[in-house]
């Protein structure tokens, strides 16, 4: 079977996503395609033969549209998985799932009515095979269990419109997913630290930032998120146990020798760091959908988790406290008791 989608937002990540469904993904074909700008929509639609349609409630309601693709700005997911859900089609929304907890957990108890999952969320760092090592690593309990881990987010630079709230709601919410699927725990607490800002930034801009994140089970997580660190793209993940640590890799790149040294490229952006994770994600996506399957992926309930905790991330910055994370119960349609 084919799966066909239907693309709801149209801008950089839209197209990128609607070349990977084209080109990358066997088993989908990209039927329809809105955006509020119809031309960015059109110049989307038209190479893949895709129908250019109104707004995302046509989308949704299309009879040529098997599965629904959500990338638009983040304030609008919520409406447009809303309307997904209601039509009963899988619904891929790329981060955040919404912007608001209250409209994550619109979102989750629409879900738990259903009873079945549609929703998967995009955080693609969960098909990193790098990151999958390691969580076989971790599940194995070879290291033992786990007790600190510290990580890196590294970025050359940003843009003058980058605010320092978005170290946590753009750029930390990264870790914060993968680091509660890695651990298999909830993040209960989190406070940021802000140490000698770098010069080199905008004068608005607190970077770096120290995270810092208290697990249920104790473990603690020091998080460095530097956007303006010049010298590359650079993702660190270091996870110590009571018997050993498991480490990320770095991505494959030659060593060269010459001139009295020994070199080995460093990236300088996250989208050849994790396009092979993009293309995984998507080929799992599409045969769970093709199968009639639950998406595996992560869940509306991550995206509440999420949401939540990059949320009180920033009331930390603001406040200079630490602040608890306050999920509601979990659901059993997501694993919980309640
Ligand atoms: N997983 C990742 O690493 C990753 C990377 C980049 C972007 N994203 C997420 O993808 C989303 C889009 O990001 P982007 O970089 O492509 O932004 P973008 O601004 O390039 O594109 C967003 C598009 O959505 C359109 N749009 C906005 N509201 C709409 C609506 N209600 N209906 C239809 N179209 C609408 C805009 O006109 C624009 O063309 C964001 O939520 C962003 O956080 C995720």
């Amino acid at each position: 079977m084919t799966v066909r989608v239907g693309v709801i937002g149209a801008g950089w990540i839209g197209k990128e996503h609607i070349r990977r469904l084209t080109h990358t993904v066997t088993g989908a074909r990209v039927t329809a395609v809105t955006d509020i700008d119809a031309a960015r929509a059109a110049e989307a639609a038209e190479p893949v033969g895709a129908r250019v349609l109104p707004d995302g409630a046509a989308v949704v309601a299309a009879d040529d549209v098997d599965a629904v693709l959500v990338t638009s700005w983040g304030p609008t997911h919520a409406e447009h998985v809303l309307n997904a859900l209601a039509a009963g089609k899988p619904v891929f929304c790329e981060k955040p799932l919404a912007t608001t907890a209250e409209d994550c957990l619109r979102i989750v108890e629409a879900e738990t009515a259903h009873g079945r999952r549609l929703v998967q969320v995009g955080f693609m760092r969960r098909y990193d095979l790098g990151y999958r090592q390691m969580k076989k690593v971790i599940d194995s309990g070879r290291i033992g269990e786990p007790l600190i881990v510290h990580c890196a987010h590294r970025n050359p630079t940003v843009p003058e419109s980058y605010t320092s709230q978005m170290a946590a709601l753009d750029t930390a919410v990264h870790e914060v997913d993968v680091l509660r699927w890695l651990l298999d725990d909830e993040i209960v607490s989190t406070q940021v630290v802000t140490p000698r800002a770098t010069s080199k930034r905008f004068e608005h801009l607190k970077d770096p930032q120290i995270m810092l994140f208290e697990t249920a089970k104790g473990v603690r997580i020091d998080l460095e998120v530097f956007v303006n660190c010049r010298y590359g793209y650079d993702i660190q993940c270091e996870a110590v146990g009571e018997e050993g640590l498991v480490r990320l890799p770095d991505p494959a790149a030659v060593g060269v020798r010459t001139a009295g040294q020994h070199s080995t490229e460093v990236l300088t952006d996250w989208v050849g760091r994790f396009a092979e994770a993009f293309d995984i994600e998507f080929r799992e996506w599409i045969a769970g959908v093709a199968a009639g399957d639950e998406p595996t992926g992560p869940s509306a309930w991550d995206g509440y988790a999420a949401t939540v905790i990059t949320s009180a991330t920033v009331e930390a910055l603001e406040s200079g406290r630490v602040v608890a994370t306050d999920l509601k119960p979990r659901p059993v349609l997501y694993g919980g008791a309640a």
